[in-house]
């Protein structure tokens, strides 16, 4: 049986399986390019089905044989699966396939990945292991033997018998069948144990290959630390005897949340101060932490449908970010999540791939793994939040937990709860959910006789489908500063439910400052027309940090803007004011070194586009270089104060004070390599003993043309560790310069340690080159080429990966008829590939539009 041919889905086309399944137990004998799965099923007429067709999932699959209550049958073999004549009470269903874990390149189903044995099912994959009703709404205790030569062999749930050659696994909780899973090679465990809050002892785990074991201690903690902020802030306890993490070194995504056994794509959970940044230790803390949050909004509850995956994405990152806002710092935590929001989120929302956070149809579930579905679904459920309050959430959530336990529920489940619990009518805040699109909120003021007024207009531009919005509810968090700088109104949230709508403030002495959409309360695009004296004022005085950021950021912007659009100089003004916040020790070295960060070169295409301009990718990369050279100057003896003064003595900690301090530190040396040559960055790279430290002098060597004794050497020092290797491919392609970045990204393709097999190397090097805009969109169409080249190879081995690089692609139409046409040739060129994947085939249709 070949791949389902590719049609749409629609949500409005729901309907229960006819069938439930009261257990399943599965054997599977391990073979690389022949394995047999064994499954017995008991399945039951549902009551609630409007139908009894009796129809199993099945892809790939070589039968062997098909049994019904113990008679050998022969099903029909249809489009993507089995149809058989099924008995109208309780019945059991035998099957035997084959599979080839060997030749699955696809990373989906079972595959083997560094010569053990693993499992991808989310969302559709349980289908490519054996015939079963693969749909989250089913849901069965699983009962699991694994037969093979292979030292370690894990499922889901607990341990049962095991001996030379086998292990058995029974997981008790009813699950949907996409949170399966299995593992079976040469692991090495880091264990550890939990006890929770009722007193029971969990046993934890971290498996990963012979060579690893010294890469597990921080994801162990961040389990633990994890465990512990569950049970406390939202009362939730494990529910296993044992918890396991797998680290893969081929894995399509970050992770992968299995019930009590979750795999890991090893980027995402090993580490040691020697191979990972600060930045990787944080989002492993965060991706350890989803993943087993995970256990309660996911699994305990899951999805009824694919239309609800934000029910369970949405909430989960929402959670994890709480959760290292607890654990760091909650101002700079927001802040780097609005950024990412901004970069990935926006632009999606802005460009041809717009989508609801809950969309009414698809055709490949594997591209809804989205930055919509996730970062904007998360962001919905912290406007939920601010709306209600905090008491009310927290009584909405226990809510949703004892309602919706062991079921697969839906957002309309979701809102519910919220209803219920406050007596709230959340039918135009629901509009967030099925509506895509950035609103636009634009802001006037007024004042007089003590009395100030802020009127806001909002506005969602039409998106793919969806040509006219009604207005959203759209909390607005705001504060007033006094001339002073003093806060006359504390941070206040107003409730917009109109297109136009105003709020008064009395009792004011003289008209204040507003600070508007305090930490970012909605996923809007604000638009408020300021002067350059009033963002230094708010930078310098806003008592809510997210604000001050912004303040910084848009002078940056403005700045930007102006010397891109009227080749003006750096404005004067931008540069005082960052400098009086740098130097200033009294402030939070973290939040020093975010506001010496610089629009992207994405975000300034899209303000230009946005403002009626083509943008110039290479004149963004100039103005940037250029305003990066005179912060430099203006700011040499800072620097040098800031790089000496924010150096770490004590040992290595991935905690938040020291890589603060690291971050202020590396962004003074960035400034004075632009002075010294790379003198200082030599320096730090020979003596670094992290790799925050190496590869930040690294990447400050290559951006000053003075990188390849260092390149060489990098590898050689790391040729044996293959995530540090993806760090030497990224670091390059991101750091040259816009006119050699395809020629560079191209040798490296050519170099042995590349592969189009492993999806964290494809990434390390196309994806790199899709992040250097200057780079990629440089005119000569290489970049272009280059990436087309590399998806059409990569298709026929990895659609899911190949499709979601094509994203690369998205915000094409906002660039210049000569860029385009290069774009559209390509696309063209890709869509026309013999046998492309039906993922691959619906990113390109609906990125041209
Ligand atoms: N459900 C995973 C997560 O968000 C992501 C994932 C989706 C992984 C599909 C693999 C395949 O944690
Ligand atoms: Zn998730």
């Amino acid at each position: 049986m070949k791949d389902a041919s590719p049609q749409t889905v629609y949500l409005k086309d729901y309907t229960p399986f006819g069938f439930t399944v009261d257990e399943v137990e599965l054997t599977f004998r391990l073979a690389p390019s022949a394995t047999r799965v064994l499954s017995k099923i008991r399945f039951s007429p549902n009551p609630d089905a409007p139908d009894r067709h009796f129809f199993l999932h099945g892809e790939n699959l070589k039968p062997v044989s098909t049994r019904i209550d113990g008679a050998e049958i022969t099903p029909r073999h249809v489009e993507g699966g089995i149809e058989m004549d099924a008995p109208d009470t309780p019945f059991t269903f035998e099957a035997e396939v084959e599979i080839d874990p060997a030749a699955n390149t696809a990373l989906e189903g079972l595959y083997i990945s560094g010569g053990m044995y693993c499992t991808q099912c989310e969302a559709e994959g349980f289908r490519k292991i054996t015939w079963y009703p693969d749909r989250p709404d089913v849901m069965a205790p699983f009962s699991v033997r694994i037969e093979g030569d292979v030292p370690v062999m894990l499922s889901n749930g607990n341990p049962g018998a095991s001996g030379p050659g086998f292990a058995e696994w029974h997981d008790p909780w009813p699950k949907p069948a996409y949170l399966f899973a299995l593992v079976a090679g040469d692991l090495r465990n880091h264990p550890d144990t939990f006890t929770t809050m009722s007193g029971k002892t969990v046993d934890l785990n971290i498996w990963v290959r012979p060579g690893d074991e010294g890469k597990c201690a921080f994801g162990m903690e961040a389990l633990k630390k994890s465990m512990t902020w569950d049970e406390k802030v939202y009362g939730r306890e494990y529910d296993l005897d044992l918890f396991n993490i797998v680290a893969v070194d081929d894995f399509n995504m970050g992770a992968m949340e299995n019930k009590g056994l979750n795999i890991f794509n090893s980027s995402c959970v090993l580490a040691s101060p020697e191979t990972a940044t600060d930045a990787n230790f944080e989002r492993i803390e965060a991706i350890i932490a989803h993943e087993y949050f995970h256990n309660w909004t996911g699994n305990r509850i899951t999805c009824r449908d694919w239309f609800q995956l934000c029910l369970k994405e949405g909430l989960t990152v929402f959670r994890d970010s709480q959760f290292i806002a607890d654990m760091r710092s909650a101002p700079v935590k927001r802040i780097e999540d609005v950024i990412a929001l901004r970069a990935r989120q926006f632009r999606e929302d802005n460009g041809p791939l717009a989508h609801p956070v809950r969309p009414q149809s698809f055709v490949e579930i594997n591209n809804f793994y989205t930055a919509t579905v996730y970062e904007k679904g998360a962001e919905l459920i912290g406007m939920l939040k601010t709306l209600v309050g905090d008491a009310a959430y927290a009584r909405a959530l226990d809510l949703y937990f004892t309602r919706h336990d062991g079921d697969a529920a839906t957002i309309e489940d979701w809102l519910k709860v919220f209803e219920d619990a406050t007596g709230r009518d959340l039918s135009q805040f629901k509009r967030w959910y099925d509506d895509a699109g950035t609103p636009r909120l634009s802001v006037s003021d007024d004042f007089g006789d003590g009395r100030y007024t802020l009127t806001f207009r909002q506005h969602t531009p039409p998106t793919p489908g969806q040509s006219d919005k009604a207005p959203r509810v759209i909390p607005i968090a705001v504060g007033l500063l006094g001339p002073n700088g003093d806060e006359v109104l504390p941070t206040t949230v107003l409730e917009m439910t109109e297109p136009e709508q105003s709020f008064t403030f009395d009792g004011l002495t003289a008209k204040p400052v507003p600070s508007i959409l305090r930490g970012f309360s909605a996923p809007v695009i604000l638009d408020h027309a300021s002067d350059n004296a009033t963002r230094a004022f708010l930078l310098a005085h806003d008592t809510d940090p997210f604000n001050r950021w912004q303040a910084g950021h848009d002078l940056a912007l403005d700045c930007l803007i102006a010397m891109i659009r009227d080749g003006a100089a750096p404005d004067a003004g931008y540069l005082d004011a960052l400098h009086r916040l740098i130097r200033d020790d009294e402030q939070d070295p973290a939040f020093r070194a975010l506001a010496l960060g610089l629009p992207s070169q994405d975000e300034l295409a899209q303000t230009l586009h946005d403002h009626g301009h083509t943008p110039d990718p290479q004149a963004i990369w100039e103005a940037l270089e250029t305003l990066k050279q005179a912060r430099a100057q203006a700011f040499h003896d800072t620097a040098t104060r800031l790089y000496a003064q924010y150096q770490v003595d004590a040992p290595y900690a991935p905690d938040a004070t020291q890589s603060a301090a690291r971050s202020l530190a590396n962004a003074a040396m960035a400034m004075l390599t632009r002075l010294d040559g790379g003198t200082l960055a030599q320096k730090q790279f020979d003596s670094a003993d992290n790799m925050t430290q190496q590869l930040s002098a690294l990447s400050a060597l290559i951006s000053a043309g003075r990188g390849d004794d260092a390149v060489r050497r990098f590898h050689e020092q790391w040729n044996h560790d293959r995530l540090v290797i993806d760090k030497w491919f990224s670091v390059q392609i991101a750091n040259a310069p816009p006119d050699k970045t395809a020629e560079t990204a191209e040798t490296l393709t050519r170099h042995p340690d590349f592969t189009i097999r492993n999806p964290n190397r494809f990434r390390a090097t196309l994806g790199a080159l899709t992040m250097n805009p200057a780079g990629f969109h440089h005119a000569s169409g290489k970049g272009y080429a280059l990436l087309a080249d590399h998806l059409i190879a990569l298709d026929p081995l990895n659609p899911q990966t190949t499709a979601r690089m094509c994203t690369a692609f998205e915000t094409w139409r906002r660039y210049d008829s000569d860029r385009q046409a290069l774009i559209e040739a390509e696309l063209h060129r890709i869509l026309a590939t013999p046998n492309l994947s039906g993922d691959t085939t619906e990113m390109i249709t609906r990125i041209l539009g």
